[in-house]
């Protein structure tokens, strides 16, 4: 049976890499809050071509950039926008409560 989804606390706000990716670990998964210009998000951290962790790649502040084979991402909704990219990255539904981020899992 599937167990309903909750919001969890993942990390402070004040403790994020401002305007950056910062990797998370909650239960065996790995995440990344990307701080974009429009807001928090939050995605599987595994790029979806290979094994880099996309955490470990360029972010401008609404892209990033896996580090191993350049493939590119929307951090706001996981598009895959340069190859060898092309399949989206898993979004996972976040929001900021009282200075906490917290996922939808
Ligand atoms: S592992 Fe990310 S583009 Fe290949």
């Amino acid at each position: 049976m599937m167990r309903e989804k909750t919001w969890r606390d993942l990390i402070a706000v004040a403790d994020l890499e401002p305007g950056d990716a910062t990797p998370v670990a909650l239960e065996g998964r790995e995440l990344a809050v990307f701080d974009t210009r429009d807001g928090i998000f939050v995605a599987h951290a595994r790029c979806t071509h290979g094994a880099a962790n996309l955490c470990d790649g360029y972010f401008d502040g609404r892209r990033i950039e896996c580090p191993l084979h350049q493939g590119l991402f929307d951090a706001r909704t996981g598009v895959a926008l340069a190859a060898p990219a092309r399949v989206p990255l898993r979004m996972v539904e976040a929001r900021v409560r009282d200075g906490l981020v917290q996922v939808l899992l």
